[in-house]
C-alpha cells in the first residue's frame, strides 16, 4: 500500500484537495491517505507552531505529499509559508520544481494568432537555492539607516543537478533564462554547466534568454518554447505567466522532486485564495492535474493519462467553473471529470 500525506492546507486548498482525493480514490489504486488536518493557518496562530516534528516525520516517510495551499490574509509573517511549503522544498532537497504549461483549449488562450496559442512547454524552476535560501538580513531595522540583504545563491552542485534534469526531460531544446547582463555572477555558473550540457546533448536545440525578453517573447510566441531553465524567482514567475497562456492558473499543476531520491510534493501553482475560499466556485482542475503527475512520478502512468484525458474532455464539452468560462460549482465540475473517467 502506497502512503500519501496529504496537506489540504488554507482557503481553496481545503475544498479542492477532497474533491481531487474522491477521483483518485475512484481509480481503486493501491494508495491510502494519510491527512494531516491539523497543519493550517488555524494551527499556527494558535501554536505558532508551522510543522510539527510528527507532521513533519509524517510527510517525510510518505511516498508523496500532496498539498493544496497555504496563506491566509491572518497570517501576516513569511515563517508560515516558509515553515511548510519552503522547509518541505528544501529540507526534503526537492530540486527540480517542474511545471507543465500546455494549452487546454483552444478557447481558453488569452492570444489574439491561432498559430501561437499551442504553448506546451516545461519550465524547470531550481527550487533550493537561489533569492529563496533565506541569507541575508536586515541591520538597524525599521530606521532610516536599515540595510536589508537577500543574498542569491548558486552552487555548483545545485545549478549542475538542475541544468542537468533539464536537458534530460527535453524533447527538443532547452531555453536557459538568466539576469546574467545584470547578475553576472550567478549567470557565470548557471552559463557554464548549460554549456557543458549542451556538449553532452548535441541533439537539442538551444537558447538563451534575459529574464526580461523571455517573458516577452514567451507572450509573443510560446510556441518557441520546450524546456525553460531557470532559478527559483525567474521560475517562478515565468511559470505564472505560461499558467495564464496555457489557460489560466486554475488549470496549473507543479511537482517538487528530487528524482534522486524519489521524494515528492505536489501542488497547484495557484495559492489559497481567501478571495474565492468557501464559496464552492474554486477550479478543481490544477489540483486534480497534480494527482495526475503525482501519479506519474509513482509509476502509475495510465491512471494519471486517464485522468489528463477527462480533464481535457470535460473542458472541451464547457463542463468547468466561471473561470473557464463555464457555470459550473467546485464540486459539480469534478463531477464531470470523475463522469468522463
Ligand atoms: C509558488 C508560490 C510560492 C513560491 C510561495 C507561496 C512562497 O508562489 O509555489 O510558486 O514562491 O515558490
Ligand atoms: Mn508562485
Amino acid at each position: 500500500m502506497t502512503r500519501i500525506a496529504v496537506i489540504p492546507g488554507d482557503g481553496i486548498g481545503r475544498e479542492v484537495v477532497p474533491v481531487a482525493l474522491d477521483i483518485l480514490e475512484a481509480l481503486g489504486l493501491d494508495i491510502e491517505f494519510d491527512v494531516l488536518e491539523q497543519v493550517n493557518a488555524d494551527t499556527y496562530l494558535r501554536t505558532g507552531v508551522a510543522l510539527s516534528p510528527d507532521d513533519f516525520r509524517r510527510a517525510q516517510g510518505s511516498a508523496a505529499i500532496l498539498l493544496g495551499a497555504i496563506g491566509d490574509p491572518r497570517v501576516r509573517d513569511t515563517n508560515y509559508g516558509r515553515g511548510i511549503l519552503l522547509r518541505l522544498r528544501f529540507e526534503l532537497d526537492l530540486y527540480v520544481n517542474y511545471r507543465p504549461a500546455k494549452l487546454a483549449h483552444e478557447r481558453l488562450s488569452p492570444l489574439r494568432d491561432p498559430e501561437r496559442r499551442g504553448i506546451d512547454c516545461l519550465i524547470v524552476r531550481e527550487n533550493t537555492e537561489g533569492l529563496y535560501a533565506g541569507i541575508g538580513g536586515r541591520l538597524r531595522a525599521e530606521t532610516d539607516l536599515e540595510v536589508a540583504i537577500d543574498a542569491e545563491i548558486g552552487t555548483s552542485h545545485g545549478v549542475s543537478r538542475i541544468v542537468d534534469f533539464a536537458f534530460s526531460i527535453a524533447r527538443t531544446s532547452v531555453c536557459l533564462v538568466d539576469k546574467s547582463n545584470a547578475v553576472p555572477n550567478n549567470g557565470g555558473l548557471w552559463q557554464r554547466y548549460w554549456r557543458d550540457a549542451q556538449k553532452r546533448h548535441p541533439q537539442l536545440r538551444t537558447c538563451h534568454e534575459y529574464v526580461d525578453a523571455a517573458a516577452m517573447k514567451l507572450v509573443a510566441d510560446p510556441t518557441a518554447f520546450d524546456v525553460i531553465v531557470t532559478n527559483n524567482s525567474y521560475g517562478d514567475i515565468l511559470s505564472d505567466l505560461a499558467s495564464q497562456l496555457a489557460g489560466g492558473i486554475g488549470l496549473a499543476c507543479s511537482a517538487n522532486i528530487n528524482p534522486g531520491s524519489g521524494h515528492g510534493l505536489f501542488e497547484p501553482v495557484h495559492g489559497s485564495a481567501p478571495d474565492i475560499a468557501d464559496k464552492g466556485v474554486a477550479n478543481p482542475i490544477a489540483t486534480i492535474l497534480t494527482t495526475a503527475l503525482m501519479l506519474d512520478q509513482l509509476s502509475h502512468r495510465e491512471p494519471a493519462q486517464a485522468i489528463r484525458n477527462a480533464v481535457y474532455k470535460a473542458i472541451e464539452r464547457g463542463r468547468v467553473t466561471r473561470d473557464l468560462g463555464g457555470t459550473l460549482s467546485m464540486k459539480e465540475a469534478a463531477a464531470a471529470i470523475r463522469a468522463e473517467l
